[in-house]
């Protein structure tokens, strides 16, 4: 149960929102396997819970992950990591079908920016700290830092970061659009409730139905990706959710939704 896990803390900070909090603070929260099995685990549990609509993922005020943990890591032998597909449990969550907003404070270096990029939302405090420092380790990020910061940020910065190991500010990531925006120092937790809670309040079908369109524009040529919406909106008319919120405008009401 969420209470036995020993990386991460379950909350919920507001109706329809369930919080993770990554909790290793000796190691800055350096993402290890048990945390990555104790993530999955609770992501699991959350897939199936019409209560929770929404997720939040954040760190420490000093890190929201410092990276990979290397000591854990430093030993490994190619045959192990390549039979094991070492890191494909950690790249999970992305499948989560909920959206996941990410607060970010302190640290969010190698692994631990890869797992920011994962979520769907990212916002940042004044005091973020971007990068993909694994060309300092003799490696490259191996959770998706060449890839999904290549499409945030464009080639020629994500190249400059990956090869030179160097950090990049909160302001950096907004201005480049890799966070959404920017929030006043000590409050990125509770604007990201804010957000979540936003999205608890909608429809759940057509949340996640915006969350697969918008990730389709990552995968698909334009021409696909204007069908796949397109089909998607289609689909939304089955739900009672749709008649419910048509209906509530046209009289109105406020939309009462029923997730069906
Ligand atoms: C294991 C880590 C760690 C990490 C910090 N710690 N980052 N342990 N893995 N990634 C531990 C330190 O060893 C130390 O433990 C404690 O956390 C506090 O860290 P300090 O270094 O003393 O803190 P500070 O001087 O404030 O420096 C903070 C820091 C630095 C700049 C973030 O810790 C740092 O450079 N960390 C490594 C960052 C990094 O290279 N990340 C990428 C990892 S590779 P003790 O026991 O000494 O107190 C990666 C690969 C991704 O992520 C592949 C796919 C996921």
């Amino acid at each position: 149960t969420h209470a036995d896990y020993t990386s991460i803390l379950i909350s919920e900070p507001a109706p329809g929102v369930s919080q993770i909090t990554v909790n290793r603070p000796k190691a800055l929260n350096a993402l290890n396997s048990t945390l990555f099995h104790e993530l999955n685990s609770a992501l699991r549990t959350f897939s199936t819970d019409d209560n929770v609509r929404c997720v939040v993922l954040t760190g420490s005020e000093k890190a929201f992950a410092a990276g990979a943990d290397i000591k854990e890591m430093k030993d490994k032998q190619f045959a192990e990591v390549y039979k094991g597909d070492f890191l494909a449990h950690w790249t999970e969550l992305s499948q989560f079908r909920k959206p996941i907003v990410a607060a970010v404070s302190g640290y969010a270096l190698g692994g631990g920016c890869e797992l920011a990029m994962m979520c769907d939302i990212i916002l940042a405090s004044p005091t973020a700290v971007f990068g993909q420092p694994e060309i300092n380790l003799g490696v490259i990020p191996g959770a998706g830092g060449t890839q999904r910061l290549t499409h945030a940020i464009g080639k020629s910065r994500a190249m400059e970061l990956v090869l030179t190991g160097g950090n990049f500010s909160a302001q950096q990531a907004s201005e480049w659009g890799l966070v959404s925006r920017v929030v006043e120092q000590g409050s990125v937790v509770d604007e990201a409730v804010k957000v979540a809670g936003k999205i608890a309040g909608k429809g759940m079908l057509a949340v996640q139905a915006g969350k697969e369109g918008v990730n389709a524009a990552y995968e698909m040529s334009l021409a696909n990706g204007l069908h796949f919406e397109r089909r998607l909106f289609h689909q939304l008319f089955a739900t009672n959710d749709q008649k419910g919120g048509m209906n509530a405008f046209a009289n109105k009401q406020k939309a009462q939704w029923t997730h069906s």
